[in-house]
This record gives C-alpha cells, sequence and structure tokens, in this order.
C-alpha cells in the first residue's frame, strides 16, 4: 500500500443492520445479539472502523433502536468514525436508501455498503473494493458456486446451469456515491425491488466488476451460523 493510499480516507462505509433477524429467532434484532464479548453489530462495526481508508460509517438500525446502538455499540467501541446512527426500513433495499440519504461525503467519493450480519469480513478485501472503486466506479464481493445447483419448479428439475459461471454474491459491494444514490432514487421512483445493491447497477447498465471474497465472510443468518461465526473468531484472537 502506497503512502498517499494509506492517507486516503476518502471513502465511508454504509452498515445495514435494521433487519429483524427472524431466522435467527431470537427476540432482539439480530444486529444486538451477542456473538462472544459484544453485539454482532459491534464486531462488523470493529472491522471498518479500523480499516485506515474508511474515513466515515454510517449505522442504519431499526427505527426505535437508535439510542440503544449508540449506548451498546457506538460508545463502547470508542469509534470516531460513526457519523450518524439512522432508522432503516421495511426492506434491506430501503435501508440502504435511508442510508445514502444520510450519507454527506463527496458524490465521486466511493461508498462501501456492507451487512451487518457478516462480521468476519477481512480487512484486506475492503482494500480490495475501495481500490477497484475508485479505479472503475463500483465492484461486488462474490465466491465461487462449489456445489452443483439446479433449477427446481413444483418439486421437478428444470435444468442445472453451468457451475463454472455461478458466484455467490456477498458484500462489501462498493460503489462511487453518486452513481448508487442515482441507482436506488430512479429504483425508488419506479418501485423496483431487488436484494442486493448491485442489482440496481446492473439494471442501469453498469458494468460491475467482481472481486473475489471469501468463504469466512457468511452471513449470519441461522443460529447454527451465528455459532460458526463465534467460533471462528474465538480461534483467530
Ligand atoms: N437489513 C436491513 N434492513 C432490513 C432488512 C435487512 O438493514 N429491512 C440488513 C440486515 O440487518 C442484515 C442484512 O440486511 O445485516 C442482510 O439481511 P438478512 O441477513 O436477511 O437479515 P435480516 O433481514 O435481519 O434476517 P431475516 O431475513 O432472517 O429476518
Ligand atoms: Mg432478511
Amino acid at each position: 500500500m502506497s503512502t498517499e493510499q494509506k492517507e486516503d480516507r476518502s471513502a465511508c462505509a454504509i452498515i445495514v443492520a435494521a433487519g429483524r433477524g427472524e431466522r435467527l429467532g431470537q427476540e432482539q434484532p439480530k444486529a444486538f445479539v451477542p456473538m462472544g464479548d459484544r453485539p454482532l453489530l459491534a464486531h462488523t462495526l470493529a472491522a471498518f472502523d479500523e480499516h485506515p481508508r474508511i474515513g466515515s460509517i454510517i449505522l442504519v438500525v431499526p427505527a426505535g433502536y437508535e439510542d440503544r446502538c449508540c449506548q451498546e455499540v457506538v460508545q463502547p467501541s470508542g469509534s470516531a468514525k460513526v457519523a450518524k446512527v439512522v432508522a432503516g426500513g421495511d426492506t434491506r433495499q430501503n435501508s440502504v436508501h435511508h442510508g445514502l440519504q444520510a450519507c454527506e461525503c463527496k458524490p465521486r467519493n466511493v461508498v462501501v455498503i456492507h451487512d451487518a450480519a457478516r462480521p468476519l469480513v477481512a480487512g484486506d478485501i475492503i482494500t480490495e473494493v475501495i481500490d477497484t472503486t475508485q479505479a472503475l466506479g463500483c465492484c461486488i464481493t462474490a465466491i465461487p458456486v462449489q456445489d452443483t445447483v439446479k433449477k427446481v419448479k413444483d418439486g421437478l428439475v428444470q435444468g442445472t446451469p453451468e457451475r463454472d459461471e455461478l458466484w455467490f454474491s456477498q458484500t462489501p459491494q462498493a460503489f462511487r456515491l453518486d452513481l448508487i444514490r442515482h441507482a436506488h432514487e430512479e429504483a425508488q421512483r419506479k418501485e423496483r425491488w431487488v436484494t442486493d445493491d448491485a442489482a440496481l447497477a446492473e439494471w442501469l447498465g453498469q458494468p460491475i466488476p467482481v472481486v473475489e471474497g471469501s468463504s469466512r465472510n457468511f452471513k449470519i443468518t441461522t443460529a447454527d451460523d451465528l455459532l460458526m461465526a463465534t467460533a471462528l473468531w474465538q480461534a483467530s484472537k
């Protein structure tokens, strides 16, 4: 990493943590569920707080949980980078949209969008998505599919897509702020609902480079995922 890059803290991060975590099945939202010694969101925040290329962070939490987030996550972290804690929406897309509306970075700066539910994200992947986005306008992280994938309808196999071309999309996904903001505004206007941010950029015809992610950066969805992530985190301490 060059000295110039080390000093470049123009990238901002939006961490979306406003989901209910229904499949995890706990009373409280997933972001506040403990993973070892801290709430899940505190681990994800730490990955971005510690990253030398991230200058500011927006946390998007369930409506009504903003104060609790400040008390239980931001203050104990000691982070000086958290610019805002804002309420999310009823879908992930709407939560990202709220985060983008709150973002005060310059239009051509890089915004890194990340799921709070992926606390094991590695710093070198964050570096690579920022570098790629500064050069090419956007990128996603993804990993090659390991298993054979079937298309199934009504309990019957309809086909077997070529595995070589299939990748699992992850976050972080990064974009020039003006590009992804425009994509989200268009989507709101035209009522287009998707499950990741890149799908909106694709819809607008934007070529999207892929940075290879990591199987460790899996999304905590179920109780077993939380057990695995906790074990991996403890093993790496
Ligand atoms: N997310 C969000 N706002 C929503 C829904 C999801 O910010 N309305 C965030 C989640 O907090 C999570 C990420 O998007 O960090 C990926 O979503 P997912 O894993 O599906 O989390 P939940 O929606 O919380 O889980 P579930 O679908 O089981 O309720
Ligand atoms: Mg969900």
